[in-house]
């Protein structure tokens, strides 16, 4: 999918509560939270800003991006209507966009699998720049339907992401998220920045 119509469609689609909008955070997040020490994270594709207010509510400095203006909006009002503080940026995750701090956690539930193959490096250099020496990445992703499927992930993007940063696990999504994804597999994936 292109740049432009990618950005087309989410917007519209945020016109309406799309079905990856539960207004729950996964508990793959959720358990992370309970067991790590609050610090600074960073939502990449936040969409509706569900999960920047259950990071959040958990002691942590928040950040989102995402590249439509619409839920940018929305979740600066779900993060203000819950009385929490965060930063909510208009930008796209593959480009050059200054956040002006490293994070301890960095968490993509939904993005990283649609970006086109020359996206997915500029994401990855910019993981490497925003991710602490010591911080997370949590990772959910879609599994490509074929090998010609420009939408999903491959193995090779996870040999990607395992020679940046230190494989925690990795398992097949039980449950099948109501994501938009055709009802195909998702893996989750937590990494770990090493140095
Ligand atoms: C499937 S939604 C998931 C949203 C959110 N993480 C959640 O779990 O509800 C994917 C999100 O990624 C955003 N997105 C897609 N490509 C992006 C890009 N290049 N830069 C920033 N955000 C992007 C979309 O606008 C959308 O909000």
């Amino acid at each position: 999918m292109n740049k432009i119509w990618r950005w087309i469609q989410f917007n519209l689609r945020y016109f309406a509560r799309p079905p990856w909008d539960t207004g729950v955070s996964p508990p793959e997040l959720v358990d992370y939270l309970q067991s790590a020490q609050p610090g600074q994270a960073l939502d990449l594709g936040c969409g509706t800003g569900t999960n920047l207010v259950t990071l959040a509510a958990h002691g942590w400095r928040v950040v989102g991006i995402d590249l439509a203006w619409i839920s940018v909006w929305k979740a600066r009002a779900k993060l203000n209507k819950a009385g929490l503080a965060g930063h909510v940026i208009r930008g796209n995750v593959a480009g050059q966009v200054d956040l002006g701090a490293a994070f301890d956690l960095v968490v993509d539930i939904g993005c990283y699998h649609s970006l086109g193959p020359h996206e997915r490096e500029g994401y990855r250099q910019n993981l490497q720049n925003w991710l602490n020496p010591g911080g997370v990445y949590l990772l959910y992703a879609h599994h490509k339907a074929s090998p010609e499927d420009a939408h999903g992930v491959s193995e090779a993007d996870f040999e990607h992401f395992s020679s940046m940063l230190h494989c925690q696990w990795r398992k097949q999504s039980d449950e099948r998220r109501p994501d938009g994804g055709g009802g195909r597999p998702a893996t989750w994936a937590r990494y770990e920045r090493v140095a």
